[in-house]
């Protein structure tokens, strides 16, 4: 009979992990209520979602389906720079849309709001555009830490001050494919990454 295992000295404590915090089935149907408020909104209307690459896609992928009626969608991408620890103040285009805006009732679809610097970006870009209509969706919003004065149309949850992943959200590309949104909880003495994308 073979030995009975001892806990090697050193034994590796795990570095990080994911503590649920919003389960995908409160996600699923969290999205349904909102795509029928959007549509509530907008009844009988053309609606164009515009996704933020890449962690806005799930709930791009899920809202889009949820809303009854047409609706077409288009993806842009923004990279942020500066401080190191949070996402900072200036953003920078890496992937423009792929068609115009103007005259289209525009629904932008971001994964969390957190300083804001990159919605207010964005908002100021696509004003310049002349939609007919422009609203904000996100599906988590972490208002504790704003930094920009900019508000969400319709907010999936509010959640505290804390790094999120799953469900589109990443921690260094990682994590994205969570079905639900977890805390990260980082080993001691690891430092988390810039919320970046
Ligand atoms: P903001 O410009 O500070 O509002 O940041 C928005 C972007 O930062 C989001 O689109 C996310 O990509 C990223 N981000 C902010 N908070 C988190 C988080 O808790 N986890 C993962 N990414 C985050
Ligand atoms: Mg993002």
């Amino acid at each position: 009979m073979p030995a009975p295992k001892k806990a090697r000295p050193g034994t590796r404590t795990p570095r990080e992990r994911v503590r649920v915090l919003i389960t995908g089935a409160r996600i699923h149907k969290r999205i349904q209520a909102l795509a029928r408020e959007i549509r509530k909104d907008f009844p009988g209307e053309p609606l164009h979602l515009i996704s933020v690459l890449k962690g806005g896609v799930f709930f791009l992928t899920d809202l889009a389906r949820s809303i009854p009626g047409e609706v077409s969608f288009d993806f842009i991408a923004v990279s942020s720079y500066g401080q190191k620890t949070h996402s900072s103040g200036q953003v920078r285009l890496t992937r423009d849309l792929d068609s115009s805006i103007e005259g289209k009732t525009v629904i932008v679809v971001e994964d969390i709001l957190d300083t804001g610097m990159t919605l207010r970006y964005l908002l100021r870009l696509f004003q310049q555009r002349k939609p007919k209509h422009l609203r904000v969706a996100v599906l988590l919003d972490k208002p504790e830490r704003r930094i920009a004065a900019v508000r969400a149309d319709y907010v999936g949850f509010s959640i505290p001050n804390e790094f999120v992943v799953g469900y589109g959200l990443d921690y260094a590309e990682r994590y994205r494919n969570l079905p639900y949104v977890g805390i990260l909880v980082l080993g001691p003495g690891l430092k988390k990454k810039p919320a970046e994308d």
